[in-house]
């Protein structure tokens, strides 16, 4: 870390684990949003087509939620590197935390929470005001409006953007995800061999076949903050 030069280019790949301590659920852990709701009854293009007020109803309850909490010092202090080095997050989340912290440099790979988008044309996005959007309202073209992300089964249309920022980066910093869904799984595998790859998880990762890991066990709050006050310090001792 101590030679990372002011302006190196830190990318930093997000997933649930770093929203968890602000009070929003994980997928996969125990009492994860997995273990309540059945993915195929909430978030597939099968479901939405089945009966999409279930569906509008599941993401409707998901950005109350949203809208009581705030960023926690994860968030933060990611954004703090930005007051040194060029910082791009490329998370996995659907919550707007990063940038309610401070971050300037967020990918959604699984779009934003607090955007729907029309049925009719999917370029017709707008932002939700308030919590909750209903089976009544429309786009510009008469449409009915859905949530703004990415279904299992979809794809991923900002998976090749954000490989291509994995692949500038100088360090990549994977804090909270279980690395558990692809394509953005695979993201890890465009650093180059010699970028430094740290993880920030208190649960067990496979990192087989990754070289250069090194992997911090501590919640986001912790490992997060202590990571970024150490980056700090080194680049004012020069
Ligand atoms: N700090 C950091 N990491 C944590 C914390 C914490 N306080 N608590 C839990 N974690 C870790 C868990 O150990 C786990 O590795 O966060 C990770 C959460 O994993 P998942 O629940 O699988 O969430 P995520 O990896 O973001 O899921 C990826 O799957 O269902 C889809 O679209 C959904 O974007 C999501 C994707």
């Amino acid at each position: 870390m101590r030679n990372l030069r002011p302006g190196c280019r830190i990318v930093v790949l997000s997933g649930a684990g770093v929203s968890k301590e602000s009070g929003l659920a994980t997928f996969r852990e125990n009492n994860g949003l997995w273990e309540e709701h059945d993915v195929y009854e909430v978030a597939t293009p099968e479901a939405w087509n089945r009966d999409p007020e279930v569906v509008q109803r599941f993401y409707n309850a998901r950005r109350k939620q949203l809208l009581e909490v705030f960023p926690n010092d994860a968030h933060k202090y990611l954004a703090k590197l930005e007051e040194v080095f060029e910082v791009v997050v490329v998370t996995q989340n659907v919550d707007d935390l990063h940038e309610r912290g401070g971050s300037s440099n967020v990918v959604h790979l699984h779009g934003e929470l607090r955007k729907s988008r029309s049925t009719l044309d999917e370029s017709l996005v707008y932002d939700v005001d308030g919590w909750e959007v209903t089976m009544e309202e429309r786009c510009e073209k008469g449409g009915v409006l859905r949530p703004h992300v990415v279904w299992f089964g979809e794809m991923v249309p900002m998976i090749e953007a954000a490989a291509s920022i994995v692949r500038s980066a100088d360090l990549l910093l994977v804090v909270g995800t279980s690395l558990s869904v692809y394509p953005a799984a695979g993201l890890l595998h465009e650093a180059s061999s010699d970028v430094p790859v740290i993880l920030i998880d208190p649960g067990e990762l496979n990192t087989s076949g990754l070289r250069n890991v090194h992997h911090i066990r501590e919640k986001a709050t912790v490992g997060v903050k202590n990571l970024v006050l150490k980056m700090l310090e080194y680049q004012k001792d020069g």
